[in-house]
């Protein structure tokens, strides 16, 4: 009931003003976000490597209309990449980048501007030894993104892209997408989408997932199976060994501070397993997404809102 206020209120800016002066290391914003700075996500990264947990790293901001801050966001990727590098973590780290945090909105030549970015990123982490996944906004993003994939991919055939199981869409794309090389991060998707697009009941847009990985998982490409829904990953075990594939010809993805005993679990089994940890001033967007998928954490969010 609370997850469409709280996905509208995701998009507010006045929400956002009011507040974003919270230090991130309030209780609820602590428990999705480790920090704030580039040390912070890279210490981050390397305590989960000890618990032998990759991770996948998202530079948090989205929906700019600024140019400046498109080239600031760029930027502090390839910081990203150099101190990952410097720390010999790119083995265990990727990034995860938002088209629209590097210039996919601004008018007139947003697409371009974020190709060029994402270009950017993508060489300087061939460079580092690691890769890029693009994550997926909402629906009016879908075509755009797809399309920079493409074009990223003509040159950096390992750039992944991220399809949501809630668009109608998603099941082609994921035959699409389900060749040999291709990356697929595979989500239920966290927007407030429209009915003629996307399923709006939970129990049709687990179907959808459902549908996804059977296509993905029976393709010839490596599948990211990205939910912390117990009966996903036990269908996603289930037709992985169904279609002969071994652990680490796919992997289990989860976001930080969510099921990390799971995390540690599947590991401890032999699965690879990926965490997304998003770091950066910018989180309130993320965590109004968060809160919406578990509105019994609006509780801790107010009273951490009050007593600041
Ligand atoms: P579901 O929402 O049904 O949750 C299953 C269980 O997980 C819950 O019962 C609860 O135990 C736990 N859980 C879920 N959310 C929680 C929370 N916030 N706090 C605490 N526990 C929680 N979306 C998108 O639109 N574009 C993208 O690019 C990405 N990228 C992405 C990367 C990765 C690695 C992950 C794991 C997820 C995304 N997502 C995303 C988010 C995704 O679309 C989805 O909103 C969340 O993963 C929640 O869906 P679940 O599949 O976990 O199922």
């Amino acid at each position: 009931m609370l997850r469409q206020p709280l996905l509208l209120l995701s998009r507010s800016a006045a929400v956002q003003k009011l507040v974003s002066t919270m230090p991130v290391s309030a209780g609820i914003v602590r428990s999705y976000v480790p920090g704030e700075s580039t040390d912070a996500v890279v210490d981050a990264t390397a305590r989960l490597a000890d618990d032998g947990l990759l991770a996948t790293l998202d530079f948090l901001g989205e929906d700019t209309l600024d140019a400046d801050q498109a080239e600031a966001t760029t930027q502090a990727y390839l910081e990203l990449l150099q101190r990952l590098a410097e720390r010999g973590l790119t083995r265990s780290a990727e990034v995860s980048v938002k088209l629209s945090a590097i210039g996919q909105f601004l008018p007139d030549n947003g697409h371009k501007v974020a190709l060029e970015n994402a270009r950017t990123i993508c060489r300087a982490a061939r460079n580092a030894g690691t890769t890029v996944t693009l994550d997926m906004e909402d629906h009016t993003t879908t075509d755009s993104t797809l399309t920079i994939l493409r074009e990223l991919r003509k040159d950096f055939p390992e750039t992944g892209a991220v399809l949501q199981a809630m668009l109608h869409r998603t099941e082609a794309d994921c035959r699409a997408l389900a060749h040999e090389g291709s990356r697929v991060r595979l989500c239920k998707g966290a927007y407030l989408e429209p009915e003629d697009v996307a399923f709006q009941d939970r129990i049709d847009v687990d179907k959808s997932y459902v549908r996804c990985l059977k296509v993905l998982l029976a393709g010839e490409g490596y599948p990211m199976i990205a939910t912390h829904d117990p009966r996903m990953v036990e269908i996603a075990s289930s037709l992985a060994s169904r279609n002969g594939r071994e652990p680490g010809s796919y992997e289990f993805q989860m976001l930080y501070g969510i099921r990390p005993e799971e995390q540690r679990r599947l590991a401890a089994k032999g699965e690879k397993v990926r965490v997304y940890v998003p770091y950066g001033t910018e989180w309130y967007g993320y965590l109004m997404r968060r809160l919406a998928e578990r509105p019994q954490n609006l509780t801790f969010f107010v009273r951490s809102l009050i007593s600041k």
